[in-house]
């Protein structure tokens, strides 16, 4: 389970940490109260300082780090059973998970929805419009298109049921840089067996491992990069995950060209 902590080394502010979270940082956006930025009502009224707040998130700006080659490392020999993010950024994809592994509960850019004929679009169609602060308009009905991130309130993608599945089945949950204070999301960290133990790579502790642990649970509290760093060079796989970057960030390199 990952949150907005695991890309803010790649350089993407998370939300709720105190003076550098985007919530705390939105006065430049003109909007009654920091939630409001993903809530539909206020969307349709003024879809500006979502658009404002798009532009700056639109994958292509940002790298992976070492968190998202972490799990992309799990994958690799076969030990990540799935990947629940709350990130919009793509960073899991573009660190090569397959998106098989993946399950974005809060959607993405990678599609998007015109509000008003329902139309589908990639999300690409509208990357001129983000760049050049336009608001992306449906060419057939003239509707707002909206990139297909869950706004508070909307039904999360089908995809999520999957954790009926994957939960009952892990025998190990990583829930790595998130504050667990968004439902339904929060709560699947309950869903794995009470024999499972859990392991919280976090800045500070949050949820169940705050209010009622379990027997089973491990907090490493601190810079999840650092806390993740400590776990592979616990597991040995410290060459592997340096070969690993080495290899991605060529790729990426080589795409930037
Ligand atoms: N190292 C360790 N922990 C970090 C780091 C870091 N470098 N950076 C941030 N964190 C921690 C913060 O201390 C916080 O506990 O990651 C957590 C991020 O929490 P939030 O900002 O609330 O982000 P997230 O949990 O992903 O928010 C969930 O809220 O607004 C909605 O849809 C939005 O998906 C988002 C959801």
């Amino acid at each position: 389970m990952a949150g907005a902590g695991i890309s803010t080394p790649s350089g993407i502010p998370d939300f709720r940490s105190p003076g550098s979270g985007l919530y705390s940082n939105l006065q430049q956006y003109n909007i009654p109260y920091p939630e409001a930025i993903f809530e539909l009502e206020f969307f349709f009224h003024n879809p500006k300082p979502f658009f404002t707040l798009a532009k700056e998130l639109y994958p292509g700006h940002y790298r992976p780090n070492v968190t998202h080659y972490f799990l992309r490392l799990l994958h690799d020999k076969e030990l990540l059973l799935r990947l629940y993010t709350q990130n919009i950024d793509g960073l899991e994809r573009a660190s090569g998970i397959p998106a098989s592994k993946l399950v974005e509960a809060h959607g993405s850019f990678a599609s998007a929805t015109c509000t008003v004929c329902r139309r589908s679009f990639p999300g690409e169609d509208l990357w001129a419009d983000v760049m050049a602060d336009r608001v992306p308009c449906c060419p057939v009905c003239t509707g707002v298109v909206k990139p297909d991130i869950v706004f508070f309130g909307e039904p999360l993608p089908s995809r999520f049921l999957l954790h009926l599945a994957d939960f009952p089945m892990a025998d190990l949950l990583l829930i790595l840089g998130t504050s667990l204070e968004v439902e339904p999301f929060a709560s699947l960290s309950e869903m794995v067996q009470k024999s499972v133990p859990r392991l919280l790579i976090n800045r500070d502790l949050v949820g169940p491992f705050a209010w009622h642990p379990r027997s089973r649970d491990v907090a490493q509290l601190g810079d999840v990069v650092h806390g993740v760093e400590r776990l592979v060079d616990l597991l040995g796989w410290t060459q592997e995950m340096q070969d690993l970057i080495q290899r991605e960030t060529g790729k990426l390199d080589g795409q930037d060209r």
